[in-house]
């Protein structure tokens, strides 16, 4: 069964239809990269997926189960993330106190429906887990807006990944980044989201590459192709009208 899907998915802005019946099926553990031409439509499709909008027709499944009405934060409990824009560091917080922030707010949640666990790690115990997986033990009481350049990126995906989520959405990640940078965040993202669910946007031919397996093209709103990236690499219709390289 597919952990994340969409399906027949319609929708336009003040009468201008932009998305034409979107069918996305994404398994448990898939990287899956969204690609398509400026306007094609892919953050309006995210926008559905994580209840930002409501489409005007279709339906967004999440393991199976009908959210389209949900709002962003029931999917957000139920382990659907967007990062790593949206989870923004507070850049006066020390980098320990920012995840320690995130833990917390998790377990509430999670106190919220479920009755609490005995045995359960404590907070420290977990927030000392994640400055261990994103490399940050260091820099644990340096606030968050003094930190370099990548730290900051590894914070985010911290804090992102201290809510345990199940299927990670990323909005060109690397954009406006260096090829330095850019590499670095391929690195981190694959490093930090091994046997994740992962649904990326992006333009970067070596960011798609990097770290996704299966690629979706969407043109104009509609699903050109989807599958395998090697396939769709060798795609006719994909090359012509995305690629630039019709023969
Ligand atoms: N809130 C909005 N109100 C009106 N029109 C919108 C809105 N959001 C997007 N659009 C329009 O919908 C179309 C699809 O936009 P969308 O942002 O989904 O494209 P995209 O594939 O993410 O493009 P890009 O690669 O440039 O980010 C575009 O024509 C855009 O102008
Ligand atoms: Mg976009």
């Amino acid at each position: 069964m597919s952990i994340l899907e969409t399906r027949d998915i319609h929708h336009d802005f003040h009468g201008l239809a932009v998305l034409f019946g979107i069918d996305l099926a994404v398994t448990e553990g898939e990287r899956r990269a969204i690609i398509g031409p400026n306007g094609a439509g892919k953050t309006t499709l995210f926008n559905m997926i994580t209840g930002k909008y409501i489409p005007k027709k279709g339906s967004v499944l999440l393991d199976g189960r009908d959210v389209t009405k949900r709002p962003v934060f029931w999917r957000a409990r139920h382990g659907l993330a967007r990062s790593f824009q949206i989870t923004n560091i507070f850049p006066r917080q020390t980098v320990f106190e920012s995840l320690r922030a995130a833990v917390l707010s998790k377990r509430s949640i999670r106190l919220n429906l479920y009755r609490p666990v005995t045995g359960m790690t404590s907070v420290n115990e977990e927030v000392e887990g994640l400055l261990e997986r994103i490399g940050l033990q260091e820099q644990r009481s340096v606030q968050g807006g003094l930190l370099a350049y990548g730290q900051q990126r590894a914070l985010e995906i911290g804090l992102t990944l201290a809510l345990d989520p199940r299927v990670i959405l990323l909005d060109e990640p690397t954009a406006g980044m260096s090829s330095e940078e850019t590499r670095y965040m391929v690195d981190l993202v694959k490093r930090l989201t091994e046997g994740m669910t992962l649904i990326i946007i992006e333009h970067d031919m070596e960011v798609v590459f990097g770290l996704a397996d299966t690629i979706t093209v969407l043109h104009y709103g509609e699903v050109l192709a989807s599958g395998p990236k090697d396939e769709i690499q060798q795609d006719a219709k994909v090359k012509e009208a995305y690629l630039g390289e019709g023969d």
